[in-house]
């Protein structure tokens, strides 16, 4: 159950503020995969505003993720809004469009590859399979022009054809320009390369749902490892849309993908010829790898273990108490200023700490990544209310545990495919509490005998959106500390075996 495929019908509204844009988007009917909005100050009907603090370290949660904004939204507008917040990274971005890669003279086992990559592609190019994502991959003579988006692939193996991709794993994502995909057989239609590469390059797009951090993971930093990994470096990034404060951000991931540069593909007039190209991300599903279709057989495993030596975290397990019996472990709280806010954070310290955790208090601010990494990394269990926070858990040692808090009401499926799923995937223990009406402070807006309580599932066939404006944007949680006493009893129990 869930949203998974549901259809719903949404309105929504992009407000750029600092623009002074105004600019209406239309209504529609969108498939909405699950996601979650974990914003924490915008209220519902705000809608992404796109003010992206630029190149500071401010945590932009809350600004972006809204859940309906998932929506295909059918303004143009918004392409001039995202253009017009990128200009906001104006210096730091010449910066980077003035440095070209550095030509390599390649090792021999590489030479080989190129010419393994030369060889004539019968292959399909683009997969319009996967009902969240379109994947185009090609071999041969590959040209990418910037400032018109569009990548040609000569083949006389591939009659003359045109696909327009979505360069975001979401493809129903409105704001994002399409990339033009086309096949030609002959060279003379092709745009001459002004710039030779002999990397495979990566297209895709920034902004989206990026900027809230768990989207950040599974919309962009998962499928990208996914996707440029298996190069070990040798990959270029065409970007579209691009958010330099967000590669800034995470730059140790993004330096440990690439030692190229990335192209601002919007802003550049070159034709980039590179001998193979991807466009848009692999993509299985949020937040986990199926390792059969991974390249090189990749899992979740990979993934975190790639994001601790990213980030030179070292810590792979979590204490174990049969060994230690004398350490105390460390739980991590995570703790949400917004919605979804635990009311009576010190009654839950008092009870961890009195089965002898350690507690280390976090807020889910998540400004500087790197400085937090290694807190994430030092602990042996987290938990927290369901939201952008638990994240986290993919910095965590495995053996480590994670305590999902889910708010009233039937959000369970949901909650599961967000942080279940992907943390059993990375070896994590997974426990899921869901409280009662009698913890959510829902009860405070609402009388017991409501439907909100008594029948939660005609508000959630109203759409993600109503339902996301009570149970997500409303309800703060205040945890029976006895009845949840056992889940933590439940994780020291993990710790031991
Ligand atoms: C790139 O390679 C093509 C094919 O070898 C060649 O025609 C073209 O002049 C080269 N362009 C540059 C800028 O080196
Ligand atoms: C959370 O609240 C504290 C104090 O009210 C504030 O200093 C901090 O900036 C807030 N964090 C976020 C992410 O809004």
């Amino acid at each position: 159950m869930g949203y998974e495929k549901a259809i719903v019908r949404s309105m929504s509204r992009i407000e750029a503020r600092k623009l002074g844009l105004a600019l209406l988007v239309g209504c529609c009917i969108v498939i909405l995969t699950y996601f979650i909005s974990m914003s924490e100050t915008a209220g519902v009907d705000e809608q992404p505003s796109l003010t992206y603090k630029v190149g500071t370290n401010e945590a932009v949660e809350g600004k972006i993720g809204v859940p309906n904004s998932d929506s295909v939204t059918k303004e143009r507008g918004n392409k001039a809004a995202a253009h017009q917040h990128a200009n906001n990274a104006e210096d730091k971005e010449e910066e980077v469009e003035s440095k070209k890669p550095a030509e390599k003279s390649l090792p021999p086992k590489k030479q080989d590859e190129v010419i393994q990559m030369m060889k004539p592609q019968s292959a399909p190019v683009c997969d319009l399979s996967n009902f969240r994502t379109e994947f185009c991959e090609m071999k041969g003579d590959v040209r990418v022009h910037g400032k018109s988006s569009s990548v040609v692939f000569v083949s006389p193996h591939h009659q003359n054809n045109e696909w327009k991709i979505v360069p975001y794993v979401r493809k129903h994502m409105g704001n994002i320009e399409k990339v033009t995909v086309r096949t030609t057989t002959s060279p003379e239609s092709a745009p001459r390369c002004t710039v030779n590469q002999t990397v495979p390059a990566i297209v895709f797009a920034l902004g989206g749902f990026t900027g809230n951090y768990y989207h950040d993971f599974t919309d962009v930093l998962l499928p990208l490892f996914l996707t440029a990994r298996q190069f070990d470096g040798e990959v270029q990034f065409l970007i579209t849309n691009i958010q330099v404060w967000w590669l800034h951000k995470y730059q140790p991931i993004i330096k440990r993908l690439t030692r190229y540069e990335f192209v601002d593909l919007d802003r550049s007039n070159e034709v980039y010829c590179h001998p193979h190209v991807m466009v848009d991300l692999r993509f299985h599903s949020d937040l986990t790898i199926d390792p059969s279709r991974a390249p090189n057989g990749y899992s979740m495993l990979d993934f975190t273990r790639f994001l601790r030596s990213a980030y030179s975290i070292e810590r792979d397990h979590a204490v174990d108490l049969r060994e230690h019996p004398e350490r105390k472990p460390r739980l991590l709280l995570v703790e949400r200023n917004g919605t979804r806010r635990f009311t009576n954070v010190p009654e839950i310290i008092r009870m961890a700490e009195g089965l002898n955790f350690e507690v280390v208090r976090a807020d889910a601010s998540f400004g500087d990544v790197d400085g937090f990494v290694s807190v994430v990394n030092s602990c042996d269990v987290i938990m927290g209310v369901h939201g952008a926070g638990l994240t986290n858990f993919v910095f965590l040692p495995m053996n480590a545990v994670l305590i999902q808090i889910v708010p009233c009401c039937e959000l369970e499926g949901m909650a599961t495919h967000t942080f279940g799923v992907p943390s059993t995937q990375a070896r994590l223990h997974y426990l899921e509490y869901n409280i009662g009406v009698d913890e959510s402070t829902l009860l405070e807006l609402y009388p017991r005998h409501d439907p909100v309580f008594t029948d939660p599932q005609s508000i959630h066939r109203q759409g993600w959106f109503k339902m996301g404006k009570i149970y997500l944007k409303k309800q703060n949680v205040k945890l029976d500390v006895n009845r949840f006493r056992p889940y933590l009893q439940k994780a020291m129990d993990f710790l031991r075996q």
